[in-house]
Parts: C-alpha cells; sequence; structure tokens
C-alpha cells in the first residue's frame, strides 16, 4: 500500500495560480491568448489558471502518452487525442502539470512549433529540475520541487489521487 503526504496545500497552490495569472495576464495584455491543456493531469491547473487570467481565452486540449512505466516517462511520446482547432498564428501557452526529464515537453512543443503559432509559451504547475534530461524552455513556474513522486492537483499514480486538492508525495510502505 502507499500512502500520501502534503508537501503544498490547496491554499498555497490557488495563491501561486493567482500570481501565474496575474504575470501571464501583463504579459499578453491587449491578446487573445489560446491555452494548450495537455491531459489528463494538467485538468486541475487549467481550469483554475484559466479563471484568473482577465484576457480573452480559449480553450484546447492535447493527450500525449510517453512509452514508459508508471513512474519513469521515455524519449518516445506519441499523440492520443490531437487539438480540435489549428494554433496558426495564434499565441499559444502550453499548460502542463510536471516536467520531469523533459522529454514529453520538448516533443510537444517542436511538434507545435511546426503548426506556426505567433507565439508558443509553456507554463508548467510543477519543475523537477534536479531530474532534467532534456533542456526545455520554460515561461513560467508554479513550483519547484525536489525530487520526489508528487500525485493529487491532477496528478496521478496509475490514474489514482488525481482529485486530490493538494500536491502530495506519494510513499510505498510495505
Ligand atoms: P517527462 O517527459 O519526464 O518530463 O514527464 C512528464 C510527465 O511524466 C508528466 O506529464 C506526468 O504525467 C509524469 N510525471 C513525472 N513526474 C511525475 C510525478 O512526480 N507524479 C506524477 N506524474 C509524474
Ligand atoms: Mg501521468
Amino acid at each position: 500500500m502507499e500512502t500520501v503526504s502534503v508537501l503544498i496545500p490547496e491554499e498555497r497552490v490557488i495563491a501561486r495560480i493567482r500570481e501565474l495569472a496575474a504575470q501571464i495576464t501583463k504579459d499578453f495584455a491587449g491578446r487573445e491568448l489560446k491555452l494548450i491543456c495537455i491531459l489528463k493531469g494538467s485538468v486541475f491547473f487549467t481550469t483554475e489558471l484559466a479563471k484568473r487570467i482577465d484576457l480573452p481565452v480559449k480553450l484546447d486540449f492535447m493527450s500525449v502518452s510517453s512509452y514508459g512505466d508508471d513512474m519513469e516517462s521515455s524519449g518516445r511520446v506519441r499523440i492520443v487525442k490531437d487539438l480540435d482547432e489549428s494554433i496558426r498564428e495564434q499565441d499559444v501557452l502550453v499548460v502542463e502539470d510536471i516536467i520531469d526529464s523533459g522529454h514529453t515537453l520538448s516533443f510537444l512543443l517542436e511538434m507545435l512549433k511546426s503548426r506556426q503559432p505567433a507565439s508558443l509559451s509553456l507554463c508548467t504547475l510543477l519543475d523537477k529540475p534536479d531530474r532534467r534530461v532534456v533542456d526545455v524552455p520554460v515561461d513560467y513556474v508554479g513550483f519547484e520541487i525536489p525530487d520526489e513522486f508528487v500525485v493529487g492537483y491532477g496528478l496521478d499514480y496509475a490514474q489514482r489521487y488525481r482529485a486530490l486538492p493538494y500536491i502530495g508525495v506519494l510513499h510505498f510502505d510495505d
């Protein structure tokens, strides 16, 4: 069995999302922004962020899977569900739950860049910089966290724990 301990309580997550939204609102002032939510992990983050960005916001969704087990992603990424609409000549902000090795995002950003958006930026709720294998240019980071496996606020372990309202560390006991 596993247990979960609180790493970042809900109030702190919301407070930080409010700050990120204010910064994004400033940086994109006078423009319309398309948020790309990477399913399923960033659903919770995307909706809380979108509500607080004071700009015309559009949403689209993409689902990718990286071959690997539940705890580790590999370099090979596959699109499971593509965007519904074109991003050509639009200001695009990719919203991700966590950057770990960087494999998923580096693949995704290259692929999206080839679709010729006006601009392409990246916002992640969590960043594990110690784990980075591939360099990824991140514009907005919610929290840098240590190298621990986290769940909650959208993040899963084998599809469980996503709906926890806080970010927790998963411990495996025997
Ligand atoms: P990367 O390709 O190694 O950067 O991995 C990114 C993806 O791996 C995320 O979108 C998550 O789905 C998953 N992931 C990485 N670290 C964690 C974690 O600590 N908890 C839950 N999922 C994680
Ligand atoms: Mg996952």
